[in-house]
């Protein structure tokens, strides 16, 4: 856990921006989490928390402490017949704990397979992929308080989950640290392959009676076809939220746009998706140097190599604002811009 200053953190976001930290540090447990934050030249500064890196743009140096969570370690709590509770790491890489519970055969994470990123950062934006979130297996985490390093416990409920959302990202944003999650996985699972390209992949795997590894192989078969690996392609995933606009503004847009799709919300709202609205704005595949729109997936934006993260957040704004001057919806980025 030594402190590093002046520390480059290209190969720390998975949009391989350049970007440096004042101060940099890798804990491997809560002791040296709590060891690091008495430092007294890191005490003032803002601090930035770091799971995979997988969910940020720099858009320049970051002049505070930039902490790497390296907490591992999974581990059974307690089960009975039906499900499993399992206490992982806050440093530990998602899809390892996904593969971890698939090899144990405990359902309920499938789904969310290949999803970069780390466990300690997934309550923060409740990830969520293929009609399942991480609040519908999630049991309780545990994270230390920035400023006065006590460990606090938060179930369910307190987090606070939404759609990409939880109270870190909002009442409680930037004050802390996820050091454990504990799962609620399931020994009798309930397979959720309602999603449309689940069903027709399996369809095509000629799978008829799916296992959780069915699922999973599914998945990550979607995943790889639409969305860039971020170890060859620079990028953080889906870069805007699908937004969620009144019934009423798209019942007005499908006169004009018929083929616009849809999710229902409420009985008074619907979500759109982004990556539609962004294609028909002509983005799609977009290079503009060496950055831009994904070609498989609008909702993607790119570093081919070398890009500027101002550069990247520029585009974001022109697609925002194109989308907002076509269709009336304003855009919202799902990621942490910096
Ligand atoms: N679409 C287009 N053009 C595009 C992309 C999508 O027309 O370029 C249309 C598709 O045809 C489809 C609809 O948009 O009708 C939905 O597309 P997709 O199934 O790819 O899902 P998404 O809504 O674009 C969301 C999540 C993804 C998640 C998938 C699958 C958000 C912001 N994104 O994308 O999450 O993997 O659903 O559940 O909710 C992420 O958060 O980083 C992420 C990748």
């Amino acid at each position: 856990m030594t402190l590093q200053t002046d520390f480059q953190l290209k190969q720390y976001n998975t949009f391989g921006i350049e970007a440096k930290a004042r101060y940099f540090a890798r804990f491997e447990s809560v002791g040296e989490l709590q060891q690091l934050l008495q430092l007294p030249e890191v005490q003032p500064l803002e601090k930035l928390v770091l799971g995979g890196g997988s969910n940020l743009l720099f858009t320049k140096d970051f002049d505070g402490f930039v902490l790497q969570n390296g907490i591992k370690g999974i581990e059974v709590l307690r089960e009975n017949e039906e499900e499993v509770y399992i206490k992982a790491g806050g440093g530990e890489t998602w899809h390892d704990f996904v593969l971890y519970a698939l090899q144990h055969n405990y359902g309920g994470v499938e789904n969310l397979s290949l999803i970069p990123g780390t466990v300690g950062a997934a309550p923060l934006q409740n990830i969520g992929a293929y009609g399942v979130e991480l609040k519908d297996v999630f049991e309780e985490l545990e994270a230390v308080h920035l400023q006065t390093g006590q460990v606090h416990s938060f179930d369910n409920a307190t987090c606070k989950f939404g759609y990409r959302e939880s109270i870190f990202k909002n009442d409680l944003k930037g004050q802390y640290v996820v050091t454990s999650v504990i799962f609620r996985l399931s020994k009798t699972h309930t397979l959720n392959t309602s999603y449309g390209a689940i069903k027709t992949t399996l369809e095509e795997m000629q799978v008829q009676h799916p296992s959780i590894q069915d699922v999973s192989a599914a998945v990550c078969h979607i995943r790889q076809s639409k969305l860039p690996d971020p170890k060859q392609i620079g990028n953080a995933g889906s870069f805007f939220k699908n937004p969620e606009i009144p019934l009423q503004l798209f019942e007005q847009l499908r006169q004009q746009f018929p083929g616009i799709p849809s999710y229902p919300v409420s009985e008074t709202t619907v979500k759109v998706p982004a990556g539609w609205l962004i294609e028909q704005c002509g983005w799609k595949g977009k290079v503009i140097g060496n950055y831009g729109v994904h070609k498989n997936q609008a909702l993607v934006l790119v570093n081919y190599g070398g890009a500027k993260g101002e550069h990247v957040r520029q585009l974001a704004f022109d697609i925002i604002a194109s989308i907002e001057e076509k269709f009336g919806i304003r855009l919202h980025p799902e990621v942490n811009i910096l």
